[in-house]
């Protein structure tokens, strides 16, 4: 059909706003924190806030407060705060204050322009975060931008990748791994499930395989999370890795391929049952297509041969093909700008 005067006219009243306007997709995750901007900009932060211990600490760094790699540069001089904990942001006012503190100073760094113009932000959270959380997440953030609203974080993924149809999403992040299904239309309650455990859980997985055997060995978080990050695995398939680990007064090279692996694998039985729910729980027309369209995303989609190793489990219940999502750093966020761009302006205004 033509396009009269008067659709012509709206068209270019929406750009106009659009242009106008400053867009913002975050993912406020419990490791990280991903911005991108309409305008192209991009911020990557760790999720943590450190406050100088004593006055000799505040001195030396010359700050009240550290965010981010510069406050795990400078852990040992800082009370560390990680304000986000299982994907949500701690209910207290001393994380309140140092996420929003975090989020203020990521900002900063992308410079957001004056109050003339308009910012618009949507912000991934966990699928299944409850109205509290959501609460508190656009209530921090409420002063920061003209009109805010929270989306479930595996679905930005997708809308960003614009896989909106018959696909599960897996997000794999730190504090929770996050099932989402997408048939077309915001996720209902139904589609969304949260498991509690993520990257963080196997952190402490391989600490306690690893004490398990050997009782003095002397393992930080930071030390098992750097271990998985380089060598994390699961299945058959493994190349020996072999670490340095302070066991009593010694330091021993000990081989630890069995137990990162099993640690990495003990996330996963979580997410074969969550995959089979919403597949069982489909409409029977299109559940071949759902099965065949499982997308996996977040940090932990990094862990060596994850995408084979589920489909693998799938086989013996029925089947599926499983593919790794790319760039799982800033999907999230970019989903999210896609999102806040493509809400009409009469959204934000009933919202605002
Ligand atoms: N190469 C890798 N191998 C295994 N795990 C990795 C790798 N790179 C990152 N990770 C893990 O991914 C997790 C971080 O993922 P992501 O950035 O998606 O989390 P997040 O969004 O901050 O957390 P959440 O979504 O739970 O709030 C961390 O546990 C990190 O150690
Ligand atoms: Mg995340």
């Amino acid at each position: 059909m033509a396009k009269t005067k008067d659709d012509k006219k709206q068209e270019g009243t929406k750009s106009k706003i659009k242009k106008e306007n400053m867009f913002i997709g975050i993912d406020f995750g419990t490791s990280k924190i991903a911005i991108c901007t309409n305008d192209g900009k991009k911020v990557l932060e760790q999720s943590i806030v450190g406050y100088p211990r004593d006055v000799v600490a505040k001195n030396f760094l010359k700050a009240d407060v550290l965010y981010g790699e510069k406050a795990l540069k400078h852990r040992a001089a800082l009370n560390i705060k990680r304000p986000v904990e299982n994907g949500v942001i701690k209910n207290d006012k001393d994380n309140i204050d140092a996420a929003k503190g975090l989020l203020e100073h990521c900002l900063k760094s992308i410079k957001l322009p004056d109050d003339s113009v308009e910012s618009y932000a949507i912000i991934g959270v966990p699928a299944e975060a409850s109205i509290l959380n959501k609460k508190m997440i656009s209530g921090l953030s409420k002063d920061l931008f003209t009109g805010v609203m929270v989306a479930s974080e595996p679905f930005c993924v997708a809308y960003g990748i614009e896989e909106l149809e018959h696909a599960i999403f897996v997000d794999i992040g730190a504090g929770t791994t996050d099932l989402c299904r997408v048939h077309g239309t915001f996720p209902e309650p139904d589609d969304q499930i949260s498991l509690d455990r993520g990257g963080d859980y196997i952190d402490q997985e391989i600490i306690k395989l690893i004490t398990e055997e050997y009782t003095d060995a002397n393992i930080t978080r930071e030390l098992a999370k750097k271990w998985k990050e380089t060598y994390g695995y699961v299945g058959s398939t493994h190349d020996d890795c072999i670490v340095e680990i302070q066991v009593g007064a010694s330091n021993l090279d000990l081989p630890i391929a069995d137990e990162i692996k099993a640690a990495c694998e003990s996330i996963v039985s979580g997410i074969v049952a969550g995959i089979t729910k919403l597949i069982s729980t489909y409409d029977p027309e299109f559940r071949d297509e759902l099965k065949n369209n499982i997308r996996i995303c977040g940090g932990g989609s990094r862990i060596k041969n994850i995408d084979k190793f589920i489909e693998e489990e799938l086989d013996q219940i029925g089947g599926g093909k499983v593919s790794i999502v790319s760039d799982p750093v800033y999907s999230g966020a970019s989903g999210a700008l896609k999102l806040a761009q493509d809400m009409p302006p009469g959204f934000w205004k009933q919202l605002h």
